[in-house]
């Protein structure tokens, strides 16, 4: 069938006959180029009420997994625990960055053999939903959309603009050729695909989603197609003759409600349901509410609904792929998220509480198979790393450049990036960036004197007084990329101008250290095993102090197995064993280790290289036989105060607006009588509708001028009187990361302070701010913290450090 007709047979239907049809297709397995259609022994449809599997009734009961988060190797492991689960489907996203590094060059291969794990997951029963994107968002770096296409200055992603269009349909063409054959119009376990990603929570333009639709249907996909949304966005840019399903994280009821609003027919389905959280560098680790989780599940499973787990096991953001949520939260590597399957692949309580809970509603012929084993586990003692590569000494040859770029600029993607000029004699002077993306270790002379931090609200330090001239380098550590909202187009490295004491710094040298393997192959370690005596090492250890510096050493094992790395040792960076990219560590938490997979190790000698910027404390290595997960340490973070201490400037200022909010969760959309503008805006809480001492924001945007969200690239929390991140992740951040499933909430476990409460925005610079969208903490009546009265205030001076 020609594209056209097929586009005609995607787009003709409108709601209430889109089922019918669809059935029929599925019925009759449409023909397409991919030549396989013989083998077509089953049929996928959405029909009026149900999913139809070879026209029976079948209630998807789905989990997500990613095959880039788990050891190719271990990939069949991984999906017969699920099946064990009593998941009859697998959700999976695609990467479109791992899969087209370069414009034009696509990976299909190991971890990014994505066929391949669709087959197994065939062979082992289970079928597949996939998620090809353009974008996937999942904390991934930059949600999946690759880092060159930021060598546009000004393209706009998830738009029409042209330049991305394009590039998202030669992606998704390839996809088609790669994965279409695996759908089950051919033969295959793939059932639906999905068309972007949460679409409405960044745009309204129902033209793009038609084009990422078309794309996909000119790719040869002619399984079911679907869109996934938050309930409270899903009207956004809504296809109404593209079946939708819904993301949410509790309250199952309330949510297929408004599904229902907006699709008056079909199965509901909730295409994201969270068992846990990701975790963010500096926050405590996420632990979902279990008995809630069960609840709702039980709820979706009692009422014919069909539902994802969101994960159902997260694995590990192995390499530089982990992602940050806005404006600037990086995420952890390990992505265990509290599913029911752990990171290393392990049946949790929640496992088997939910394996128990689907045996009771399996459909006629189902059984659930035994529980798979898991991969064997080792331990070993405490070594040490002896060599030494310092970065200083490992440097390729310079780029001159008259100001500094961002790395992209210097068709750099991934790694670090060192910024060299040279500066005069003189006092002590600031030096300021326009901004730092995302850690800035700044040296006078190869000596460190200070840190440029993006969770700062500037990107300033003082420089010592230099009595000669002296080299300054200023060596830049990015994490992922934003991975959610307009923040996506986030370039990283030094933001120029670069002033020191206010005069513009000219003529640079630029040195890009991307940390791929032909980098690492060229490092010249200092080794000195056997004889250099322990105080040597001692020394050099000392010498090398806060230096970045790779460091080197070897760990023995009578017989591979599956390894926890106890990072404690060291500061921030990244590592490698045997080659392989773990990922990213820092000492601050939740994260305290690194998963190490038995399959990427050997019985005998293992090679471990571990980069470490801020230079380590006691450069040792052991493996743990369990992982860490939840072990904050503030103490040990660069950025001293997170919360700098400020007064309050409230008393002599008039509120630009006071207000009530309605109960419920739906956003609040809030025009002033007359505008306002200013660097910093607080929300004050006079008291809640639930009578309690608590408030709570699941997500704040402010509107400018035309009524459009304001970008939170560059925002920080001025000042927040109370937040709760003793028994949760209460963080004054959640409300301003683009993710209403997370909250800020009020102190509510070490104490419980009462209103008023306040939260302050540093929006970087003044802004003209015509109102605000306000989204209540998410979830059933009962939640704690929904603000009733309140009070908003915005100006230049809110604030007083
Ligand atoms: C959203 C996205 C997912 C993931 C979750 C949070 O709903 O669609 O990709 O980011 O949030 O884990």
């Amino acid at each position: 069938m020609t594209t056209s007709l097929r586009r005609a047979a995607a787009t003709f239907y409108s709601a209430a006959q889109f089922w019918l049809a669809a059935a029929v297709c599925g019925a009759f397995a449409i023909p397409n180029s991919h030549a396989a259609d013989a083998a077509a022994q089953h049929t996928f449809a959405i029909g009026t009420n149900d999913f139809l599997l070879d026209g029976q009734r079948f209630q998807i009961r789905c989990g997500e997994m990613h095959a880039a988060r788990m050891p190719a190797e271990y990939w069949r492991q991984r999906l017969r625990m699920a099946k064990a689960m009593g998941l009859n489907t697998v959700c999976a996203y695609l990467f479109w960055n791992l899969h087209e590094p370069k414009p034009g060059e696509f990976v299909w291969t190991g971890q990014a053999d994505d066929a391949e794990f669709c087959r197994i997951a065939q062979e082992e029963g289970l079928w597949v939903i996939l998620r090809p994107g353009p974008y996937a968002c999942a904390e991934w770096e930059m949600g999946g959309t690759p880092w060159w296409l930021l060598k546009y200055d000004d393209i706009k992603f998830r738009t029409r603009d042209p330049r991305y269009i394009n590039a998202m349909k030669s992606y998704l063409k390839e996809v088609g050729r790669v994965l279409g054959p695996l759908q089950i119009t051919h033969g295959g376990p793939i059932i639906m695909a999905q068309v972007e990603n949460e679409y409405g929570s960044i745009g309204k333009d129902a033209g793009y989603m038609d084009d990422v639709r078309n794309a996909l249907l000119d790719a040869g996909f002619d399984v079911p197609l679907f869109a996934c949304n938050p309930p409270s966005v899903m009207k956004n840019g809504m296809l109404t003759n593209l079946f939708q399903t819904a993301n949410f994280s509790g309250d199952p009821a309330g949510n297929f409600q408004k599904l229902r609003a907006l699709q008056p027919s079909g199965p509901l389905m909730c295409s994201e349901f969270y068992p846990g959280w990701f975790d963010t560098w500096g926050q405590p680790h996420h632990l979902g509410n279990t008995p809630k989780y069960l609840g709702d599940l039980e709820y979706m499973l009692s009422h014919d609904a069909s539902f994802s787990i969101y994960m159902a096991h997260g694995g590990t953001t192995f390499g530089l792929w982990s992602g940050c949520d806005r404006p600037f939260k990086p995420d952890t590597s390990s992505y265990d998220y509290d599913a029911p399957i752990s990171e290393a692949g392990w049946p949790t309580p929640k496992f088997f509480q939910t394996r128990e809970l689907f045996a009771k509603y399996l459909l006629p012929g189902e059984k659930l198979p035994e529980v798979p084993a898991t991969n064997p586990v080792v331990a070993f003692a405490p070594v040490t790393l002896t060599e030494t590569a310092p970065v200083f000494d490992n440097l390729p040859a310079a780029v001159p450049d008259e100001i500094p770029r961002n790395m992209e600029a210097y068709d750099q993607g991934y790694g670090c990036i060192l910024y060299r000029t040279q500066i005069p004699a003189g006092a002590a002077a600031s030096l300021e960036a326009a901004a730092i993306h995302d850690f800035g270790y700044v040296f006078l002379d190869g000596k460190r004197v200070g840190m440029l931090d993006r969770r700062d609200a500037s990107a300033k330090i003082l420089l010592p007084e230099r009595k000669a001239a002296a080299q300054l380098d200023i060596l830049v550590e990015p994490a992922g990329r934003v991975n959610f909202g307009v923040e996506m187009a986030d370039r990283k490295g030094l933001i120029a101008p670069v002033k020191l004491g206010g005069e513009i710094l000219k003529g640079w040298e630029i040195f890009n250290l991307p940390l791929d393997d032909k980098m690492l192959a060229g490092l010249k370690f200092r080794s000195s095993r056997g004889n250099e005596a322990q105080t040597e090492i001692g020394n050099r250890q000392s010498a090398i102090g806060n230096q970045p510096a790779f460091w080197r050493g070897t760990f023995n094992l009578e017989k591979a197995g599956d390894t926890f790395l106890d990072l404690r040792g060291w500061g921030k960076g990244d590592l490698w064993v045997n080659g392989h990219c773990l990922g990213r560590y820092w000492n601050i938490g939740p994260t305290q280790t690194a998963y190490a997979p038995g399959c990427w190790l050997r019985a005998g000698e293992n090679e471990i290289v571990i980069l470490d910027l801020p230079g380590p404390q006691q450069p040792e290595i052991a493996g743990l036989a369990k992982p860490i997960l939840d072990q904050l340490r503030p103490k040990l973070d660069f950025l001293k105060a997170r919360r700098p201490a400020v007064k309050l400037n409230l008393a002599a200022t008039k509120p630009v607006h006071t207000g009530s909010f309605a109960p419920g969760a739906d956003t609040q959309d809030i025009k002033f009588a007359a505008p306002a503008s200013g660097q910093f805006f607080c929300l004050e809480s006079l008291n809640a509708l639930d009578g309690k001492p608590y408030a709570a924001v699941a997500e704040l945007d402010l509107l400018d001028a035309d009524g459009n969200a304001i970008s939170h690239n560059g925002w920080t929390i001025a000042y927040v009187d109370s937040e709760e991140n003793m028994s949760a992740d209460g963080a004054a951040e959640n409300a301003i990361d683009g993710q209403t499933a997370n909250f800020w909430h009020t102190q509510w476990s070490d104490a419980s302070p009462d209103h008023p409460h306040r939260l302050i925005l540093n929006l970087g610079k003044s802004q003209a701010i015509s109102g605000f969208r306000y989204v209540p903490r998410q979830g059933g009546a009962e939640v704690t913290g929904r603000i009733k009265d309140y009070r908003i205030y915005a100006g230049d001076a809110l604030i007083q450090k």
